[in-house]
């Protein structure tokens, strides 16, 4: 059976009561879709050190690297809330085709390159 973009972001707003936010309150939570049909779900880690607290897209995204997923592997990230700007960049990174997440109760789609364009790219570094 295969999962719809609707079945994923389910999966996100599940993972997303497994928050640890309680600085912000504010619950997020990703699930990604791999090519070959595994989910890896991801939830935002907070820390009374504000800074080292982390998204819910780069734990997923993490989670499934280490997992053995490499970048280019993953079809789908749904997300239940907008992305911020570091985690774009992780997206982009990461190949990740269509991402789809809630923003103001409306769920939109949109590619890495229409999130973050002219992006930073790993070819600009040096061999
Ligand atoms: N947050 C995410 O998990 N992902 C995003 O893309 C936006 C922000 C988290 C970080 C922090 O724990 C909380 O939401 C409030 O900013």
């Amino acid at each position: 059976m295969s999962m719809t973009d609707d079945d994923l972001l389910a999966r996100a707003d599940a993972a997303a009561s497994r928050a640890y936010a309680p600085y912000s309150l504010f619950h997020v939570g990703c699930a990604v879709l791999t090519r070959d049909g595994r989910v890896v779900e991801g939830v935002n880690v907070e820390n009374a050190a504000y800074p080292l607290g982390v998204c819910a897209e780069r734990t997923a995204l993490s989670r499934a690297i280490t997992e053995g997923h490499r970048p280019g592997d993953f079809a789908v990230a749904a997300i239940t809330a907008s992305p911020c700007g570091g985690c774009r960049q992780w997206l982009a990174e990461m190949g990740v085709d269509r991402v789809v997440f809630r923003n103001g109760g409306r769920v939109v789609t949109m590619t890495v390159d229409e999130l973050l364009p002219e992006q930073f790219q790993p070819s600009v570094l040096p061999e």
